[in-house]
């Protein structure tokens, strides 16, 4: 079978189909599915072309992080750590429309592009009994944002999921309308505070009770829009000179296309998709040689490159 001749296949939530969904999602395919809050786009965390592929469905110009689907807090408890706070919230809100930002843990193989290189990973256990089913079946980490282009509503059917990524993706699992229809509240803890960074499907107020403490929203609607606005955000240790052609003397070069400078290259073939997979685990490991200077080659402003440059600029940037 040749997937990408074929238009999306509409599943039903039968064993079968959501067998059928695991074994796409286990594939590197990418598979929106219901939750109680919106229908995601799922991929498989633990592989970047995965997340690559969804970030170019979504047409994203940045590399936002994404959240981790899991069936179990024990399951989510192989890839971050929980306080006593978080286990305790976990515990009330779970299953449910709860997503939390907690560290990740060493041992984790959830690549680096899924968590858009932060040391920290949003997590959640959806309460949709097809979600649960599909992330059992599927046996990893499934990232999931918004089925939707990026810059559109979210979806709470299938069929605006079919509507508008019909033939950009593999699947789309259907059982009806999304009971809460707006997305998961995600909230930061770390220690014994917890912050809200995105209002969502819990309110504030039952999260503060639970917590036994008053909640402080970030800015103006609490939404962290990009890594770069984040106090934890990845910025290598060496500097980035962007748009080189060559490396110059004492530089690392990381290219992109058909270059020869080295070892490093984003995508031999000039592939974007590849290129953005590959980004955040060649950066950190260029930076592990001890580089001083990372040279990067131009990468075309299109499709997944406006994602790439705009990390790769966040990164070069002057930092305090
Ligand atoms: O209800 C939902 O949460 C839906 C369903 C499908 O589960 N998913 C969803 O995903 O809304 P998405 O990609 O729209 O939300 C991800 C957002 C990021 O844009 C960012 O604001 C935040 O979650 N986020 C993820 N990881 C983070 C991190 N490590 N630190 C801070 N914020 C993070
Ligand atoms: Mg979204």
């Amino acid at each position: 079978m040749d997937a990408g001749m074929l238009k999306t296949q509409l599943l039903d939530s039968s064993t079968l189909s959501l067998e059928k969904a695991a074994a796409i999602l286990r594939d590197g395919g990418l598979v929106a599915f219901p939750t109680e809050t919106v229908y995601g786009l799922g991929g498989d965390a633990t592989n970047a072309q995965a997340v690559a592929a969804i970030y170019a469905a979504k047409n994203r110009p940045q590399f936002n992080p994404l959240i981790a689907h899991f069936p179990t807090m024990a399951s989510a408890a192989m890839h971050v750590s929980f306080p006593p706070l978080a286990e305790r919230l976990a515990k009330h809100f779970w299953p449910g429309a709860l997503t939390m930002v907690l560290e990740k843990k060493a041992e984790s193989d959830i690549c680096d592009l899924a968590c858009a290189g932060l040391d920290t990973m949003a997590v959640r256990v959806p309460a949709h009994p097809v979600a649960l089913d599909l992330l059992r079946k599927t046996n990893r980490p499934v990232v999931a944002p918004s089925a939707n282009p990026s810059g559109r509503l979210s979806p709470t059917s299938s069929s605006h999921v079919i509507d508008a990524l019909d033939g950009r993706i593999d699947a789309v699992i259907d059982a009806g309308p999304c009971s809460i229809g707006v997305e998961s509240t995600i909230i930061a803890v770390r220690e014994d505070a917890v912050r809200i960074l995105r209002p969502g499907g819990i309110p504030t107020e039952e999260i503060a009770e639970v917590a036994g403490q008053e909640i402080a929203t970030t800015g103006d609607n609490g939404i962290i829009e990009a890594p770069g606005m984040m106090s934890s955000h990845y910025a290598p240790n060496c500097a980035l000179r962007l748009n080189a052609s060559h490396p110059l003397p004492g530089e690392v070069f990381l290219g992109f296309g058909n270059t020869d400078f080295g070892p490093y290259c984003l995508s031999k073939s000039g592939n974007l998709q590849e290129a953005a997979a590959n980004l955040f685990a060649m950066l950190r490991e260029i930076e592990s040689t001890g580089a001083h200077t990372i040279a990067v080659a131009p990468i075309p402003e299109q499709e997944l490159g406006r994602a790439i440059n705009d990390r790769l600029r966040r990164a070069a940037a002057p930092r305090e």
